[in-house]
């Protein structure tokens, strides 16, 4: 079967009907990955109105500790008060708008560097030494300005608008709530700041009709599909084994959609390969999670400009792997990670040099890049 005669409603699978508009879209223009502009706007409506992925837990401040990121190019200080408190606060004095901290630190007094004014932990103003007399001057109205901070299993979301917004990702992601993610240990952190606009890592992130040509390696024959569905700010796509004989977990699998009754049983299947009975979410807008009975990897991206883009990975395992199979786990999600670093920069050239491709989109192949433009023609709607 090639791949572009591909079905979802294959016998015995639950077929799962065509998004309304797919067959009508078409990709986006050039622009919109390469003007500095259409990314400053989109910055500020996609990045500073939305939870954003902003870390893991692991690498949170310990108690009486903070440390310093940026969320959708706004600076942002998370703290930790002594009792373990979580807050977040926009990185900026309230006097003359000095970052307070570039990278890292801990104590009781977190001090202004240009004029030594000093905050409490939970961001209210302690000392203000020097200033004099202002007229109209309370140390109560100069606290540091509050973020919104959430955590959701091992990531951490940063709302930079809103700080009183309650983070809901809706039932697909409690979907993946016996996936043992909690239980793993971290065995990779990585950084990089890639040559690409974020969406196109977000865009091909979401779908797997790239998967046979820019990942031969991945042996896709016992999938006969990858179905995903998508609710509010989740797309959830998993490998859908459905040959007959099969164990029953996989069987269950090729009827059901994610969150039914014993839906759970795809976190205790047994996997032989690395990328084998998968979940992948993509987390509106900057969050892409694959949860393996055995591994996850979290990825989150920072947009840096119109062309670059921080990714974040964090690859999880369970407890007890020998160190050959560690090995191997570790060079396989190297190696996917390269091949589509790779096609997602070269695939920006096209857009740096202005070529609209004004393509289509494929109708089950890429309903997950269906859910990145709509969420972002949704965020961009009377800008547009
Ligand atoms: S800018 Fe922070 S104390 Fe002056
Ligand atoms: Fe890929």
């Amino acid at each position: 079967m090639s791949i572009g005669d591909r079905k979802v409603a294959v016998r015995g699978v639950r077929a799962i009907p065509d998004p309304p508009g797919i067959r009508q879209a078409r990709t986006l223009p050039a622009s919109w990955y390469s003007d500095p502009t259409f990314f400053e706007h989109e910055r500020q409506r996609v990045f500073r109105q939305n939870w954003v992925a902003a870390g893991v837990t692991d690498e949170l401040p310990a108690p009486g500790a903070w440390s310093a990121l940026t969320v959708g190019g706004v600076p942002i200080l998370l703290v930790r008060d002594r009792d373990g408190r979580l807050r977040g606060f926009l990185n900026v004095c309230r006097h003359r708008a000095a970052p307070l901290c570039d990278d890292e630190g801990s104590g009781s007094l977190i001090r202004c560097p240009y004029h030594s004014w000093l905050y409490r932990l939970d961001g209210s103003l302690a000392r203000a030494s020097g200033v004099g007399e202002p007229e109209g001057f309370d140390l109560d109205d100069y606290s540091l300005k509050p973020v919104g901070v959430a955590m959701w299993r091992r990531t951490v979301f940063v709302h930079v608008g809103d700080p009183t917004a309650a983070l809901d990702l809706g039932p697909l992601a409690d979907a993946v709530r016996d996936c043992p993610f909690d239980d793993m240990d971290m065995v990779l952190s990585e950084r990089h700041e890639r040559h690409f606009n974020w969406k196109v890592l977000l865009e091909n992130y979401s779908e797997n009709y790239h998967t046979p040509f820019i990942h031969p390696e991945i042996d896709t024959s016992a999938t006969e599909d990858y179905p995903m569905v998508s609710d509010g700010a989740v797309l959830y796509a998993w490998d859908r084994l459905n040959q007959p004989g099969q164990a029953a977990d996989e069987v269950i699998r090729s009827t059901m959609l994610p969150g039914e009754p014993g839906w759970e049983q795809v976190f205790a299947a047994s996997t032989q390969r690395p990328y084998d009975v998968g979940s992948y979410l993509t987390i509106w807008p900057n969050v892409m999670l694959n949860l393996f009975p055995d591994a996850a990897l979290v990825m989150w991206i920072e947009p840096t400009s119109a062309n670059t883009t921080v990714v974040q990975r964090r690859l999880y395992v369970v407890p007890g792997r020998s160190a050959t199979s560690l090995q191997g786990i570790l060079d396989a999600h190297r190696l996917v990670h390269e091949q589509d670093v790779s096609i997602c920069e070269a695939v920006q050239r096209s857009h740096d040099a202005g070529l609209d491709a004004d393509g289509v989109l494929a109708t089950v192949e890429e309903r997950g890049v269906y859910f990145v433009h709509q969420h972002l023609r949704a965020a961009l709607v009377d800008s547009l």
